[in-house]
């Protein structure tokens, strides 16, 4: 009996250990690319196509791992993503660091861990757009896209602010930002458009219009063809009249809904894309076209929203409830080109300001996919501020300074207490260490200078990874919202109290 009750306390620490190790290798794999410095990874999946980022949600995303821990870890920056957006890596690399500290007491520590980044926390208010544009750019140092975070930035935090209320809203929907990715120019050509931009051309087969001033727009959802049956019928025609009437009829059916439209003032139609078949067939396009009615179509299922929030209209779903009061009112509706065909603008809404759309223009798909991934960490440390008006400096500053609190605070408890937030608090140190480490700099010495400086109270000295020296890392102007670290503390310790909690791992059927 006590031989197993051995056994099987044996068994538990040996799965234990492996669950550290495996979420370890994880953590370590990423590590290399925290921080301005930090390294890229070009991932090639099974198809071979090619990405590469520096982005740890989706770095994790994409790495196939099997161990059940090792996904935690990759979850836990999945959740810190969907939570802030940032700070995706920084969430897994203390995860790693705290695992291979201590084990109980974590959460007491982090409480006080959270209270000391807290009382570090910078008062921001929303007027203050430097400050915004400086947070941007932090998170913007360490992209592939970094030497053009003086274009992104203005970008974001003007997309954030046309979108909220700075005094009313507590949130932000990054999905009122639509961002459109069109090939050929430069990251330098991003512009900010305050209205719609479609990347499918306006329908010009039967010479329709491109231009539309005063627009007038009707978004449909149903089919301009006529019907068709569910099934495949045959219909036999025995005689030229016959055929005659056939088409006469369908003329005559699609005539009708074409004048329907015409008659409400539309002059702008947008079609839903059908997955039946073409929602307009060619015999409704040349009557629009003769009515002077620009056509777009294959608009997404899921743009509609977006549309009718910025267009103010509602999507109309048959022709029977095609009334003026659905349709959305526009200055300009106008198809331009690109060196990558023809995109279509929609500006000038009635009542902007609910919605906007970014286009990113890029050289290559790779380079334009990074910067739509870059982009979106912006837009959501800008979102982070709105939710939470409070800055941190950057550079290592917040995880140091609390680190050197806990210690404090550590001497003034006793036996194995002491022990355990003592290793929280050195796990902390990673932070610095890695982005040291990462920019080539000698890890120890440069954190223990940091050490120095914040136990005299230099509370914003932080890595200034541009001179490779300690220094007051505000005068760098790096910093980051308050959200985005604490939410990576917390979530971090989370996730390291529940892998110390499993035991055994079962495999399932
Ligand atoms: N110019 C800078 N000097 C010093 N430290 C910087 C500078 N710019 C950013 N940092 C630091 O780099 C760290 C963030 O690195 P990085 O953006 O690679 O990781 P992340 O934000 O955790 O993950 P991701 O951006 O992939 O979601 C933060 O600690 C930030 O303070
Ligand atoms: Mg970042």
């Amino acid at each position: 009996m006590e031989k197993k009750n051995f056994q099987e306390k044996e068994k538990s620490k040996d799965v234990r250990l492996n669950n550290i190790i495996q979420a370890k290798a994880v953590a370590d794999s990423i590590r290399t690319s925290l921080g301005p410095k930090g390294m890229d990874k070009m991932i090639q999946d099974k198809k071979n196509e090619v990405l590469i980022t520096n982005d740890g949600a989706t770095i994790l995303a994409k790495m196939e791992v099997v161990h059940p821990t090792a996904k935690m870890l990759v979850d836990v920056s999945k959740s810190q993503d969907i939570e802030v957006g940032d700070g995706t890596t920084s969430v897994v690399v203390i995860a790693g660091s705290l695992l291979q500290a201590s084990q109980d007491l974590l959460n007491r520590a982090e409480k006080m861990a959270q209270k000391f980044l807290r009382d570090m926390g910078i008062d921001v208010n929303f007027n203050d757009r430097d400050s915004l544009l400086k947070s941007s750019n932090t998170s913007l140092n360490s992209k592939v896209v970094s030497q053009h975070s003086e274009i992104l930035s203005p970008m974001a935090v003007d997309a954030i602010l046309k979108i909220t209320d700075p005094e009313k809203d507590k949130t932000v929907d990054l999905n009122d930002i639509k961002i459109v990715k069109k090939l050929g120019g430069t990251l330098e050509d991003v512009e900010l458009v305050d209205g719609i931009v479609f990347t499918q051309r306006v329908m010009r087969s039967a010479g329709g219009p491109s231009r539309i001033e005063n627009a007038k727009i009707g978004l449909i959802q149903f089919q301009l063809s006529s019907p068709k049956t569910d099934a495949t019928h045959e219909i036999g025609i025995k005689e030229y009249q016959a055929i005659d009437r056939f088409f006469k009829e369908e003329r005559k059916y699609i005539l009708q809904m074409c004048a329907k439209i015409q008659k409400t003032g539309c002059n702008v139609l947008l079609i839903q894309k059908s997955i039946l078949r073409d929602a307009i067939s060619d015999l409704a396009l040349q009557i629009l076209a003769k009515m002077k009615i620009l056509v777009i179509k294959d608009i997404e299922r899921s743009e509609i929203e977006f549309v009718s929030k910025t267009l103010g209209c509602l999507p109309i779903a048959s022709i029977e409830s095609f009334v003026p009061e659905k349709l959305g009112h526009a200055k300009l509706v106008e198809e331009s080109s690109t060196a990558d065909g023809k995109i279509v603008k929609i500006t000038g809404v009635a009542n902007p300001g609910k919605t906007v759309s970014i286009i990113l223009r890029g050289s290559n798909n790779l380079i334009l996919d990074e910067a739509e991934r870059s982009l979106h960490d912006a837009l959501c440390v800008i979102r982070s501020i709105v939710k939470e008006r409070k800055l941190l400096p950057g550079g290592g500053a917040p995880e140091i300074e609390v680190s050197m609190k806990l210690a404090n605070w550590a001497k003034e408890q006793s036996g194995v207490e002491s022990v355990c937030i003592r290793a929280y608090a050195e796990a902390l140190e990673i932070i610095p260490y890695t982005l040291a480490e990462n920019a080539g700099l000698h890890p120890i010495s440069i954190v223990t200078e940091l050490r120095n400086k914040h136990l005299q109270g230099q509370t914003s000295a932080g890595i200034n990874i541009r001179t490779g020296q300690v220094g007051d890392i505000l005068e760098e102007n790096v910093v980051q919202p308050l959200l985005v670290t604490s939410s990576a503390l917390s979530l971090a310790t989370e996730t390291v109290v529940m892998i110390l909690k499993i035991d055994d791992i079962i495999g399932a059927r």
